[in-house]
């Protein structure tokens, strides 16, 4: 494209943008931290679904310090069904760095800023041109859209590498004098206007003749994508193991998958025994608590990115005698039905908790008529 013609697309777009913007919450700030935090939710995670978290989040940890001190328990529940905990975790870890070495304010060069825990390219390219008027180009799957039609680009946006095949693109379009303002323009076309599939809004875009595909009534065939692998079903277990009242929960290790989440114990089955001797082995080696499957009380489904899940959720009974049951010990606890809301869970386990609690009153009330 042209010099003239990217300064058009250029005028174009950030008008659009200043009469079309969505009111976000982020978008009253010019607090550094806070629009970090909104683009560490929003990275994985629809507009929609964001703003009632970041709002929820900011109220109770206001600025870095606060969130630096804080529990990453408090920080995990506060993150609850928003997903990639690993991001909470980052944040976490990083707002501690940072009141530790950058004199508790965000760091206002990209080059110290990408050094911390969890920023990568598009963290780092956002709240740097975001809240310090940076000149890097964001490329996240919405911009990459509205390029990959802009300039008819073949390259898959999914395939290894496209960030680094996007960004020159992106950096070439960038306006400099307001990169604010042109990368959050760029997002929100494609959110609003550039969607994916056959429906785009060509006819409300505001550089709708400078786009290729517009032109040539190709905006169905891009962006090109490589066919998804089929995603593996995984099979699991998880034991609603009940004793006295209460029922035992463990914390997941803080890193890797779900890491710092809690959950009932229990996992992937392995083996060609019973479910119920497999997940009372899993169990005991997890917990050491000796169990017994009673009753499969519900199947749930849950689908990660990767994987989806299959889990048989069964209650269990303590098998030998009563051990000493501390109420809580390292990462493992014996809660009650009133101290789910407590502690992080991710959301498989919220699926499990209706048919979990329903079968804790039955059988509390069974007890009672004894
Ligand atoms: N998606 C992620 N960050 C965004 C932002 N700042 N504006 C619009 N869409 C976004």
């Amino acid at each position: 494209m042209s010099p003239s013609l990217i300064k058009k697309f250029q005028k174009r777009l950030l008008a659009w943008y200043h009469d079309n913007k969505r009111e976000l919450p982020w978008r009253e700030t010019q607090n550094p931290y806070h629009i970090w935090v909104s683009e560490v939710m929003l990275q994985q995670t629809q507009v929609a679904t964001v703003t009632g978290y970041f709002t929820r989040f900011i109220e109770r940890f206001p600025d870095i310090e606060t969130l630096a001190r804080a529990d990453l328990t408090d920080v995990l529940k506060l993150w609850e069904g928003l997903g990639y905990y690993s991001r909470a975790r980052h944040l976490h870890r990083a707002a501690n760095e940072v009141a530790r070495r950058h004199g508790k304010e965000v760091p206002d060069t990209p080059e110290t800023f990408r050094r911390l825990p969890g920023v990568g390219d598009y963290i780092n390219a956002a709240v740097q041109s975001i809240a310090f008027g940076h000149p890097l180009a964001v490329v996240d799957g919405n911009v990459k859209r509205v390029l990959s039609r802009l300039f008819l680009i073949d390259t898959p946006v999914n395939q290894a590498g496209a960030h680094g095949l996007f960004y020159p693109y992106a950096e070439k379009m960038l306006d400099i004098s307001d990169p604010s303002s042109f990368n959050q323009a760029m997002m929100e076309l494609g959110a609003m206007i550039c969607k994916p599939g056959a429906s785009p809004c060509c006819g409300q875009c505001p550089v709708s003749d400078l786009c290729r595909a517009s032109i040539t009534g190709k905006t169905g065939a891009f962006p090109k994508k490589t066919a998804s692998k089929k995603i593996p079903i995984k099979e699991m277990a998880a034991g609603l193991v009940f004793h006295e009242g209460r029922f035992l929960v463990i914390q997941r290790p803080s890193e890797g998958f779900l890491g710092g989440m809690w959950e009932l114990p229990g996992g992937v089955l392995e083996g060609n025994v019973s479910i119920e001797t497999a997940l009372g082995e899993r169990i005991v080696a997890q917990t050491g608590v000796q169990v017994t499957p009673i009753q499969h009380i519900a199947d749930v489904k849950h689908a990660y990115t990767h994987f989806k899940l299959k889990l048989s959720l069964y209650a269990c009974c303590l098998s030998s005698g009563s051990p000493s049951l501390e109420k809580r010990s390292g990462d493992l606890r014996w809660i009650g039905v009133g101290e789910i809301e407590s502690y992080p869970f991710h959301k498989a386990m919220h699926k499990c908790f209706p048919a979990a609690i329903a079968w804790i009153r039955r059988r509390l009330n069974t007890i009672i008529e004894e």
